[in-house]
């Protein structure tokens, strides 16, 4: 794996023409990264990760300062899985002066659940990743459907730019209990880790409610927030909407939930698409 720290490095290792296929990551590598850098290996013909913790993406409360930052075992895992090309610039590398021009995401689909909650949090994440897209060229990029949201706003933010980039959705790796695999997971307790399955088991329930007939999505909605809220939780959303642009459904759309709960002051996020 050969590793580029500047835009001027990166663009020399990549300068010859080959399609790459980028999988765009904050570190912290676990397995449902190295699934993505797997799926990007059948794609192109370079696969390319990227390990930036960005800044614009955190509130000022946020966890940006204790990000957990594992560059060793990051660049071990990562040479495991086959990856051919790192890019991981320092803050210096990526944003030499203030970032002042920024890419924000259309309002309808960015400013709801994870938007309402993190403001300006995707268009951090635009800005970086259309920043990355510039540096790396690529042909495909890799992007996890855990971040089911943010799937969407990239795809729609590639679409309205007409960059030449097909964003690809990977499905979510989970543990063997349920839980999707995150970072985040690692700031769980022990007590915690296990008790941390009850969001993918709240999900499972409304997607269950839903097939069975039930058309009160509020009502469900509720339940479901309740039923975390009763164990500890700390629920921000649990919300059922249409897969095409995650407004509330009208009827008969393909529908997902999604959801953002607090365990402790670790906060998760998950999602599941509802079957018909
Ligand atoms: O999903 C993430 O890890 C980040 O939001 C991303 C896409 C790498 C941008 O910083």
């Amino acid at each position: 794996m050969q590793i580029a720290r500047t835009i001027p490095e990166l663009r020399s290792l990549l300068g010859d023409g080959r399609r790459s296929a980028f999988v765009p990551t904050m570190g912290n590598l676990h397995d449902g990264h190295l699934a993505l850098v797997g799926r990007a290996r059948t794609l192109g013909e370079v696969s390319v990760a990227s390990i930036f913790v960005n800044r614009l993406q955190f509130l000022p409360h946020e966890d940006f300062d204790t990000y957990p930052r594992t560059w060793d075992s990051d660049c071990e895992k990562l040479r495991a899985a086959g990856c051919d090309v790192l890019f991981a610039p320092d803050e210096k590398a990526l944003y030499p002066e203030p970032q002042t021009c920024k890419v924000h995401p259309d309002p309808l689909l960015a400013d709801t659940l994870e938007g309402a909650f993190r403001p300006g949090f995707f268009t951090g994440v635009c800005t970086v990743v259309m920043k990355l897209f510039a540096c790396v060229q690529p042909r495909f990029a890799v992007f996890g459907m855990k971040d089911y949201q943010q799937l969407m706003v990239v795809r729609h933010m590639v679409r309205q730019f007409a960059l030449p980039i097909e964003v690809v959705g990977a499905p979510t790796e989970r543990a063997a209990d349920g839980l999707a695999l995150s970072s985040r997971n690692g700031y769980l307790g022990p007590q915690e880790r296990i008790q941390a399955r009850e969001l993918p088991d709240a999900l499972r329930a409304v997607a269950q409610a839903v097939r069975e007939g039930e058309r009160d999505f509020g009502a469900i909605e509720a339940r479901a927030a309740a039923a975390l809220a009763a164990r500890g939780w700390q629920p921000d959303y649990v919300a059922i909407r249409r897969r095409a642009d995650l407004q509330p459904p009208a009827g008969g759309e393909p529908l997902v939930v999604l959801a953002a709960a607090r365990l402790g002051s670790t906060r998760l996020i998950d999602n599941l698409e509802i079957d018909a």
